[in-house]
């Protein structure tokens, strides 16, 4: 393709040239400003932010740590007012604390870090004419941390899997842990994927019972201590104490943010991974489908197909019936063929049809009817155990092994389906599986960005690879067809969001090409489509999350700023935000344009 056609509304902005700046950087003619960062207020009386006079009680009414997903959900009838909404998905504690030892955490140490998990919701003010957005205390506001009480639904609430000397009902589980991604709920709601859990629980090699060894080494629970030694603290932290504690993690977490006293929900039916998110798609006849990836090098792509339909509307009775909406439907996970003959090599070099592409199909793993009743589809396996050890059921039908599935979103605009896969360094090596048509290299750095068009409802699929990422000079990368001496160098594309046009917004984690990481608009599209433009970097050390793309702001969370090898809290890699020489602190930064107008145009 190429550049000779209009530039897509959304996406007229002068690209940001990649750097290494201590700095949020975006174009010309815009500006932007940090909207909370971790320590401030989120519930009165919370404390100023005093880094070196931490407490457990002070972070339990603050803004968590490390932000990832953020969700904005307009408060009706009030201008300009609405919840935002934030994942915090884990504690760097020799970032958080002056002199942190990592072979001796104190209590406090361990308190505060439960505390800055979770989620927080808070209420923001904005401006007419600026994208700006200003903390307030409004009646949602809530800290949720990895204390809090969530309720289990689904075929694994109440199983054996599920119980523990604290709760041998199996239903009422504390705490939320490694949230990363998410996605707001068409019916107001917030769903959060708990990604990394296998890291907070410890002693795996205690275990003696093979069957359980094994589920323990399939979801990367590795022995002896783990990083936090949260264990020494809280024994459910212990495998060798309540080896069931850690089948606990792993869900879609729902919390209804606008009832700051309701129960966040675990829904089971939706499978047990590293969820990195799950967004909605809903059908024209009210059949609600989420997708979800499986955050880890060789896994799987989800998706869930509700058996009740949504119910329209925004009071009590619509709220309640779509809560429920993730507890009875069809689990499946993806198989992905390459078109004929065989495309790939393992460099990534476009096969001759002009396009990486194919078919897939769904395979059904367990099915949760609407009165609870569970089957699984998988043979050898409990419905139990394909709610609790959903990996073991996508080996058994041999589900696609997939580049790292990041974020996983439906197109509003269009129904296309997209998923981030950020990259697999182990791809190709020895015992490892090699490039396939839809994870083309081996040794992938850079990362890929898959398109599919769903038949949403149904079980089968097309694919192509909409981007190969990385720098457009190497023969190994792919724009969509678009002219690649004219777009921006990405790398590991990890979260998606579309803005009000359909144009695609891609944020990265762990750029491979030696500059920061940033966040990038992509046209989908016309004779542009491919067309790459950085919109903005963040400050170096960071990572650049929860893009939320809106006709007059951005939004993104700038995750672990100043995580360079080297730097903590006592020799500090960066300064941001707060200048001098200040701790960095993860943070959400607002966008917009000067005086106001619509973002890209
Ligand atoms: Fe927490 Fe998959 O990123
Ligand atoms: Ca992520
Ligand atoms: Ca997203
Ligand atoms: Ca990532």
């Amino acid at each position: 393709a190429s550049s000779d056609g209009a530039v897509p509304v959304g996406t007229a902005f002068t690209a940001v040239a990649p750097n290494t700046e201590d700095a949020v950087v975006v174009p010309d003619g815009y500006e932007h400003a940090v909207v909370i960062r971790w320590g401030d207020a989120v519930l009165p009386g919370a404390p100023a932010f005093d880094f070196g006079n931490q407490s457990p009680q002070a972070q339990g009414m603050q803004f968590g740590f490390n932000n990832d997903f953020a969700g904005l959900l307009p408060v009706s009838g009030t201008p300009h007012t609405y919840l935002l909404v934030v994942n915090h998905e884990y504690t760097t504690e020799p970032f958080m604390f002056a002199g942190y030892d990592p072979e001796n955490p104190t209590l406090e140490q361990f308190q505060t870090a439960v505390a800055a998990h979770g989620m927080s919701v808070v209420q923001v003010k904005g401006a007419a004419g600026s994208g700006a957005l200003t903390p307030e205390f409004g009646p949602s506001n809530r800290r949720i941390t990895a204390n809090s009480e969530f309720l289990v639904t689904g075929p694994a609430a109440g199983s054996e899997f599920l119980v523990t000397s604290a709760d041998p009902t199996g239903t009422r589980v504390v705490g939320t842990l490694n949230n990363c991604s998410g996605g707001v709920t068409p019916w107001g709601t917030v769903l959060s994927g708990e990604e990394n859990f296998n890291q907070y629980f410890a002693n795996a090699e205690l275990v003696t019972d093979p069957t359980v060894a094994a589920r323990l080494k399939r979801y990367g629970v590795a022995g002896g201590a783990s990083e936090r030694k949260w264990e020494r603290f809280d024994s459910r932290f212990d495998l060798a104490k309540e080896p069931n504690e850690v089948n606990r993690f792993g869900y879609v977490v729902e919390v209804d943010p606008w009832d700051p006293t309701s129960t966040p929900i675990k829904h089971t039916a939706m499978g047990r991974f590293k969820h990195e998110a799950a967004t909605i798609h809903v059908t024209d006849d009210g059949t609600v489908v989420a997708y979800s990836g499986d955050d880890e090098r060789f896994d799987y792509m989800y998706k869930f197909v509700s058996a009740r339909k949504m119910m329209q509307g925004n009071g009590q009775a619509s709220m309640r019936h779509n809560l429920t909406l993730l507890d009875a439907g069809t689990l499946y996970v993806a198989q992905l063929s390459g078109d004929e003959p065989a495309t790939v090599d393992g460099s990534g070099t476009l096969p001759a049809g002009g396009r990486f592409a194919g078919t897939g199909k769904w395979i059904p793993l367990l099915r949760t009817n609407v009165d609870g009743r569970a089957e699984s589809l998988v043979p050898g396996m409990s419905a139990a155990e394909v709610a609790v050890f959903t990996r073991q059921a996508g080996d058994k039908v041999g589900a696609t092994k997939m580049d790292r599935p990041e974020d996983f979103e439906p197109n509003p605009k269009t129904g296309k389906v997209y998923v981030a896969l950020t990259n697999n360094s182990k791809r190709g090596t020895e015992g490892q599986a090699a490039a396939d048509a839809p994870n083309p290299r081996n040794n992938n750095k850079n990362g890929q960005v898959l398109e599919l068009e769903d038949d949403h409802s149904g079980v089968s699929f097309t694919w192509n690879l909409l981007l190969v990422c990385g720098d457009p000079a190497a023969a190994d990368t792919y724009f969509g067809g678009f002219d690649k001496s004219q777009v921006s160098p990405i790398s590991c594309p990890d979260n998606l969001a579309f803005d009000p046009y359909g144009n695609l917004w891609i944020s990265t984690d762990g750029n491979a090409l030696k500059s920061n990481d940033g966040l990038f608009s992509v046209v989908l599209d016309g004779d542009r489509r491919g067309e790459t433009k950085q919109f903005l970097t963040v400050p170096k050390g960071g990572e650049t999350c929860g893009p939320i793309v809106d006709e007059s702001r951005v939004v993104v969370c700038v995750q672990h700023p100043g995580e360079l090898d080297g730097a903590s809290a006592d020799a500090p890699a960066s300064h941001w935000p707060d200048g001098g020489d200040s701790q960095p602190r993860p943070s959400v930064v607002a966008v917009w344009k000067s005086g106001g107008g619509r973002i890209g145009t």
